[in-house]
């Protein structure tokens, strides 16, 4: 067993903090997501550090205002706005056909919560969709230009969510159990961090590691789907109320630490939160890491069935 990485960073450091001192210039990074929440924070840090940044967004208008306020905050002109949506395979295409040259820091962000069923035209359900199929086409379409930028990061945005389920290979598509909305983010969540596993594995050669990460808890409009009783109830059930809810800025800090610090250079595979790598997930909690999300036989079947779904 490798030890766990540590950082001088805690669970109230910041974006811009984790950043601090790291020169971005040159590199150049896609933030899917970047206009909303944790997503719009992530990629003022980013930018601030020196990359150029395109928010990969569905909503364009709000990526453009987005774009011009991390202008306006950071000095950065290097902000671009670029459509995709995630659940729109056709989508995913025609932003990998744009993307020229290399690439070097992908955050796989936007994400979807709790919502009721819906599927995509293909009938997938739409979490696992969005926040997995629709991540994972992006970056193998854009594999290529992640090799070319030596020592490229993959951040995947998972969530401790993932401990409410594993990925259910016999019914991903919720075709013969009952959809439970919950169920579904927790198996789209355990997707994202099995995709940092097997990419880690697959792309080592490439110089690509990918590591996945649990933001906290931020108010964004990715509870919209959750009434406040129900987030009540799920906060008294962790017991104690559960943690207290960050900033979108402390929430953007491990994906920023993740993408950007020297202390992960050459890691991959692994799972972080509140600027630290996790241990295992100790029954009865809500921190740590399960044990099937770190399943390398789990990471390889997912990734042949993504290759074959998308195909
Ligand atoms: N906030 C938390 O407490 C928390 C906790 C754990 C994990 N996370 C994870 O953190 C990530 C960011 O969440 P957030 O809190 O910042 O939520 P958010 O404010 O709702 O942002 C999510 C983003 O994803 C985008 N998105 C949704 N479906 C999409 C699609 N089909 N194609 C392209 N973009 C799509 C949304 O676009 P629109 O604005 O157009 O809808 C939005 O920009 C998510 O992956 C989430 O699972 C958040």
């Amino acid at each position: 067993m490798t030890s766990l990485i540590t950082t001088p960073f805690t669970a109230e450091s910041t974006a811009e903090e984790v950043v601090d001192g790291i020169d971005l210039a040159g590199r150049r990074a896609v933030v899917t997501g970047g206009a909303s929440g944790i997503g719009i924070e992530t990629a003022r840090a980013l930018a601030g550090a020196g990359a150029e940044v395109t928010l990969a967004v569905r909503n364009l208008e709000a990526g453009e205002r987005t774009a011009e306020d991390i202008t306006a905050t950071t000095g950065s002109k290097q902000v671009l706005v670029a459509p995709l949506d995630l659940a729109d395979q056709a989508s995913v295409a025609s932003f990998v056909a744009s993307w020229d040259g290399p690439l070097h820091i992908l955050v796989n962000n936007a994400g979807l919560m709790a919502s009721p069923l819906m599927r995509t035209p293909e009938g997938w359900e739409m979490q696992f969709a969005t926040n997995h199929l629709g991540h994972f086409a992006l970056a193998t379409g854009l594999h290529r230009s992640l090799a070319a930028a030596g020592g490229a990061r993959v951040v995947s945005v998972s969530s401790s969510g993932h401990l409410r389920s594993p990925v259910v290979f016999s019914d991903i598509h919720f075709r013969e159990r009952a959809y439970e909305p919950w169920a579904a983010y927790g198996q789209s969540k355990t997707a994202n961090v099995l995709f940092a596993v097997e990419a880690t594995k697959r792309w080592a050669d490439d110089g690509i590691t990918a590591n996945a990460l649990m933001p906290g808890g931020i108010r964004t409009n990715l509870q919209r789907y959750v009434t406040d009783a129900e987030l009540d109830r799920m906060r008294a059930q962790t017991g104690g109320g559960g943690p207290a809810w960050k900033t979108p800025e402390q929430g953007a800090a491990t994906s920023v630490l993740v993408a950007t610090s020297p202390l992960l250079d050459g890691v991959g595979g692994r799972y972080f939160e509140d600027c630290n790598e996790a241990g295992p997930n100790q029954p009865g909690t809500r921190r740590g890491v399960a044990a099937y999300a770190l399943d390398p036989d789990a990471a390889e079947r997912l990734w042949q069935v993504s290759v074959q779904t998308l195909a």
